[in-house]
C-alpha cells in the first residue's frame, strides 16, 4: 500500500518547525569585520551599512565585550588608513592602529579569535590589492610583501591571518614564512574564490578606496564555477587551513561545491554590498529586515558553510536566541 506522505505533519506548530530544522544560526559560526583607524574616541558606522564599523583603538576595546556577550567568537579586522602610497607601505607598520589593536585585543579578550585580513588595498593609493605599476600587478614581488604583514600580524597576536588578495601562490608563501618564524600555530584563511564583485561598494567606501581600473586581472570571473575548484585545489595544497567563497548569497553554487570536495572548513563572507541592499529594501518597506537578515545567513549555512563572516553578526547573534 502507498499511504500518502504528509509533510505539513512536521510543520503543524512552531515547535515542530525548531525541532525538524536542518539548520540554525549558531553566533560561534559568525565572523564580524571590523575595521581599526589611527586617533582616539573614534566610531563611525558606514553610512549605507551602520553594522560596517570603523574604531579607534580605545574604541574598539570597548565595543568588544558587547560581542563577545554576544557569543560571537570570531573577529575579522581590516585597517583603515588615510596614509596611501603605490606601495602601501602603511600596511608594514609596525606601530599603526590595527597592530596595536591586535595585541590589545589578544591581551584582554582571551575568548576571541583575531583574524586579520591580509591586502595592500587599505594603504595603496591605486586601490589594488598588490603592488601596481604600469598598469600591471607584480604577483610575486607582491606575495613577498604580503608574507612580511601576515608575519608582522601573526607576532602581534592574530590567531588567523586571510589573504583577500588573490594573488597566485599566498598562501604556500605566508606558510612557508610563518613555519620558518616559528608560527606554526597561526592559521591561514584563504579567500578561496573571491570574485571580481560589484558588491564590494560599501567596503571600499569605509577604506576610502578607488580603484584604478578594476580588479578582474586577479579576483575571478563571476561567471566561473569549475575555476573555483582549481583554486581550491591550489589553497588546499598549499596548507590553507579554511577555504572562502565571497560573496556568498550569489555564489550558493560555489560554498556547496567547496562542501562537497573537501574536508576543511568552508566560511563564506557575506559582504557589504549584499548587506546594504538588505538594508535599503527594508527601508523601503519591501520585506522585514530582521527575518530577511536570517533567511539569506540561513541559505548561506544550507548550501554548505561551516562559517560566515557578515556584518550582521551581531544582529544575527541576537536574532537567533530570540527563535
Ligand atoms: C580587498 C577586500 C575587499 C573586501 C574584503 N577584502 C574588497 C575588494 O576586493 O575590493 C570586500 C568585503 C566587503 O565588501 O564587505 N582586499
Amino acid at each position: 500500500m502507498n499511504l500518502p506522505h504528509r509533510p505539513r505533519r512536521l510543520r503543524q506548530n512552531s515547535v515542530f518547525c525548531r525541532v525538524f530544522s536542518e539548520n540554525q544560526i549558531l553566533p560561534q559560526k559568525l565572523i564580524l569585520p571590523l575595521f581599526v583607524t589611527e586617533g582616539k574616541d573614534v566610531e563611525v558606522s558606514n553610512p549605507h551599512l551602520p553594522s560596517c564599523k570603523t574604531f579607534s583603538r580605545d574604541r574598539l576595546l570597548k565595543f568588544l565585550p558587547e560581542v563577545v556577550e554576544h557569543g560571537i567568537s570570531s573577529i575579522l579586522l581590516f585597517g583603515v588608513s588615510k596614509k596611501k602610497d603605490a606601495r602601501g607601505t602603511e600596511a608594514l607598520n609596525k606601530n599603526s592602529a590595527l597592530i596595536q589593536s591586535i595585541s590589545d585585543v589578544r591581551e584582554k579578550f582571551p575568548q576571541l579569535l583575531i583574524a586579520t585580513d591580509i591586502a595592500l588595498d587599505p594603504y595603496t593609493d591605486h586601490g589594488h590589492d598588490g603592488l601596481f605599476e604600469n598598469n600591471t600587478i607584480l604577483n610575486d614581488e607582491t606575495v613577498e610583501v604580503l608574507c612580511e604583514m601576515a608575519l608582522l600580524h601573526a607576532k602581534a597576536g592574530a590567531h588567523i591571518v586571510a589573504p583577500s588578495d588573490m594573488m597566485d601562490g599566498r598562501v604556500g608563501a605566508i606558510r612557508a614564512c610563518l613555519d620558518e618564524s616559528s608560527f606554526q600555530n597561526t592559521a591561514i584563511l584563504s579567500y578561496t574564490a573571491k570574485y571580481a564583485s560589484a558588491f564590494y561598494g560599501p567596503f571600499r567606501e569605509t577604506l576610502s578606496a578607488s580603484v584604478q581600473g578594476d580588479k578582474k586581472t586577479y579576483q575571478m570571473n563571476p561567471a566561473n564555477r569549475r575555476e573555483a575548484l582549481k583554486e581550491l585545489e591550489l589553497d588546499f595544497h598549499e596548507a590553507a587551513d579554511i577555504v572562502m567563497v565571497k560573496p556568498a548569497s550569489h555564489y550558493l553554487d560555489i560554498i556547496s561545491d567547496f562542501r562537497d570536495s573537501t574536508h576543511i572548513p568552508v566560511a563564506a563572507y557575506h559582504v557589504s554590498g549584499e548587506c546594504a541592499l538588505l538594508e535599503l529594501g527594508a527601508k523601503q518597506g519591501l520585506f522585514d529586515r530582521d527575518r530577511a537578515l536570517m533567511e539569506v545567513l540561513t541559505s548561506i549555512f544550507r548550501a554548505g558553510a561551516d562559517l560566515i563572516a557578515t556584518y550582521f553578526a551581531l544582529e544575527a547573534a541576537r536574532l537567533s536566541s530570540k527563535n
